[in-house]
């Protein structure tokens, strides 16, 4: 890219500065009816309204002009398994017989590099018709798939977090390390890709059932030698799963007990799910600053359970939004905020389209550690940002039209809106995908 090279964007335009649930919907965004975003060599140079912008750059700079359309951040999705995406949509099961019947079969696939890059292609692909420009990523046990997931990502310039799945035990024997071989692999795939470009390196047990003691030892030993990598796992999905975790681990107080013996709880630590957790868990989680990656449409299709919002809210737990493919049944984020709304309503819970869309985003960014890049349209943070187009389908147009604000519009976009929306997605302010 021209280093110096200046693009100019012209739209609505909203993205957020703060949570709507901490500070009040009114001060938590920036909304400009008739924005301009300028970018520079990728990075945002300035938001605001057009009229105020256009008055400082020379008469003939060239604008691409989005009528109709709303442009905010690229979506963040914390929490999804690219190996899983030819098996979305895979009928009957809840969680342990889900995982035997449909997915350790398919990941074994995954030690073929032909057939895990040729997934990946298919993964960015989708997340780009999705507008999700940045995720957490679990790769199989194979660390063949990390690397073909990142060669990938690299060549695409997105910024993504990836780790080879570690697992021990209780899993079929083509699919499992030892604590020797996964400490050898992860910290060979985190030297080649940690902190390189846009990339960046998460150790990954796959949860406490298929790992030993002396597996989540090692993890929180490569922690402790690489301070700066991430921590990305599973926690308390599904009742069964917790049971099976007390037999395990009988000397634990409880499932995240077993993670924090072994030193897992760091502000780079994700954990997908957490819906079977009691309030001290939710206070270590605070205290450790490790966050939440909250699953709605997983949660349901799986029917493991409804998260608690609320109280994460309260106990000031970090929480991003999340799609888990191959549980979860949409790419689109979209998609995962209706089914996020709809399983906050059954908790009496009422979510604001802001707040929803702050998940998506910011929320996402500040979960992830990335908030001093990404999720908000700040000066100095990369330009990955979506166009979505108000008039996409029929439907949609046609509901907008009796929309008397923002926050019915949002609403209206959020539950009626996928794929179809996002009319293009700009990586580093370059158009990387047009519908
Ligand atoms: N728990 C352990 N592995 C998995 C997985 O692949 N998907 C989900 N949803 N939960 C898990
Ligand atoms: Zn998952």
């Amino acid at each position: 890219m021209n280093i110096d090279k200046v693009q100019i964007f012209r739209a609505e335009i909203l993205h957020f500065l703060a949570d709507p649930a901490e500070v009040g919907d009114d001060i938590s965004y920036e909304y400009f009816s008739d924005g301009l975003m300028i970018v520079k060599s990728g990075l945002v140079e300035a938001v605001g309204h057009a009229q105020d912008l256009l008055a400082r750059l020379p008469a003939d700079a060239s604008v691409t002009h989005y009528p109709n359309s709303l442009i905010v951040p690229g979506f963040i999705d914390c929490h999804l398994h690219y190996p899983q995406t030819e098996i979305i949509a895979s009928y009957g099961e809840q969680l342990l017989e889900w995982l035997e019947t449909y997915v350790f079969p398919t990941e074994r696939e995954f030690g073929d590099p032909d057939k895990a890059s040729d997934v990946a292609e298919f993964f960015f692909d989708e997340l780009m018709r999705n507008g999700t420009t940045s995720a957490l990523v679990f790769g199989t046990v194979h660390k063949q798939s990390v690397d073909a997931f990142f060669s990938a990502a690299q060549t695409r310039r997105l910024r993504m977090i990836c780790g080879k799945v570690l697992m021990d035990r209780n899993a079929p024997d083509y699919l499992t390390d030892t604590p020797e071989s996964g400490y050898r692999e992860s910290k060979e795939l985190a030297e080649r890709w940690h902190g390189v470009d846009r990339l960046r390196y998460a150790v990954t047990p796959r949860f406490a059932p298929t790992c030993s003691d002396a597996q989540l030892a090692m993890a929180g030993k490569l922690l402790t030698e690489y301070p700066d990598l991430y921590l990305h796992t599973h926690l308390a999905e599904n009742s069964s799963e917790v049971e099976w975790v007390k037999e395990l681990f009988p000397d634990r107080s409880g499932y995240l007990d077993v993670y924090a013996h072994h030193g897992l709880l760091t502000k780079r630590s994700i954990f997908a799910h957490c819906l079977h957790l009691n309030d001290d868990d939710f206070q270590l989680l605070h205290k450790s600053g490790a966050g939440i990656a909250f699953c709605p449409t997983s949660n349901l299709f799986l029917g493991s359970g409804l998260f608690n919002l609320a109280r994460a809210e309260e106990q000031k737990v970090k929480v991003g939004l999340a799609t888990d493919i191959g549980a979860g049944t949409s790419f689109s984020l979209l998609q995962t905020i209706s089914d996020l709304y709809k399983t906050q309503q059954l908790r009496n819970h009422r979510l604001t389209p802001f707040k929803s869309l702050y998940l998506a985003t910011m929320g996402g960014a500040l979960t992830l550690d990335l908030d001093d890049l990404i999720g908000n349209f700040e000066p100095g943070k990369e330009a990955d940002f979506i166009v979505l187009d108000y008039h996409a389908t029929p439907l949609l147009a046609r509901r907008l039209k009796r929309c008397k604000n923002l926050t019915e519009k949002l609403f209206a976009l959020q539950m009626l809106g996928d794929d179809r929306v996002v009319k293009s997605v700009h990586i580093l302010g370059e158009e990387a995908y047009k519908r």
